[in-house]
């Protein structure tokens, strides 16, 4: 199982078989914290999934992220998946496996600009429309007047099969948030979210969704 531990080092610390640092678009910070188990049942399923061959270009940085991107790899610090009788350390540890600090928590070149939560990470698309996180601290900005109830509804309601899909226009609003995965997950493990974000102190943070191109 020597691709394994490979496998297991590039997840938890950022670090390829090749010793490169990796993009960390890839939430490696946030996986090396996780419980050993679960990265093992990750590295299961994907050593099950059907091997095909691929190719593609070698990456190219900008200066200064080219620098930057080997400072940021760091040794795991595993831990214990916490009962879920616990529901803010559960929720805590679930929102740190579906890393929804990445998108959520404002940052330019790698480096945290925004406070905790508060959304405003901006997503660039090639026609230059630019996307917005939302702030999903508990602020009337964010999600304060959500309750529970709403939070899981939010997300479950795209396993309904009906749910309306509307085709967006080039250039219209659309989403890198990964609403469709997040919504596979179970009631009980949303709710821990839920439960996990009312701890976290509220931002006032009105953050505009969406820009269109040339505004
Ligand atoms: C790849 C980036 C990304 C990740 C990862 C991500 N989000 Fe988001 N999220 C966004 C963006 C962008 C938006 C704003 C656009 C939209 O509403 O879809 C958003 C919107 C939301 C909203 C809607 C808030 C509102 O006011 O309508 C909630 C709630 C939310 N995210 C919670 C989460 C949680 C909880 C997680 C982790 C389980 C998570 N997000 C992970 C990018 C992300």
């Amino acid at each position: 199982m020597a691709g394994g531990l490979q496998l297991f080092r590039a997840i938890t610390t950022g670090v390829t078989k090749d010793n490169k640092a990796i993009f960390p678009v890839m939430p490696y910070l946030d996986y090396g914290k996780l419980d050993e188990s679960d990265i093992l049942a990750v590295i299961a399923y994907i050593r099950n999934l059907p091997s095909i061959e691929t190719s593609f270009p070698e990456r190219e940085i900008d200066f200064p992220m080219n620098f930057i991107i080997n400072t940021i790899p760091q040794r795991a610090s595993l831990t214990t998946r916490p009962d879920p009788i616990d529901q803010v350390a559960y929720g805590k540890y679930v929102f740190t496996a579906a890393a929804c600090t990445e998108c959520h928590t404002k940052a330019v070149k790698g480096k945290i600009v925004g406070e905790y939560l508060a959304g405003g990470f901006e997503f660039e698309f090639p026609d230059g429309s630019v996307l917005r996180s939302s702030n999903i601290t508990k602020h009337s900005t964010g999600i304060g007047l959500w309750d529970r109830e709403f939070f899981i509804n939010r997300f479950t309601a795209y396993n309904d099969p009906l749910f309306p899909l509307t085709p967006v226009a080039p250039g219209e609003f659309q989403t890198v948030m990964p609403w469709y995965m997040y919504a596979g997950m179970t009631r009980e493990d949303l709710g821990a979210l839920y439960d996990y974000l009312e701890t976290v102190p509220p931002v006032d943070n009105l953050v505009e969704r969406f820009t269109p191109a040339g505004l």
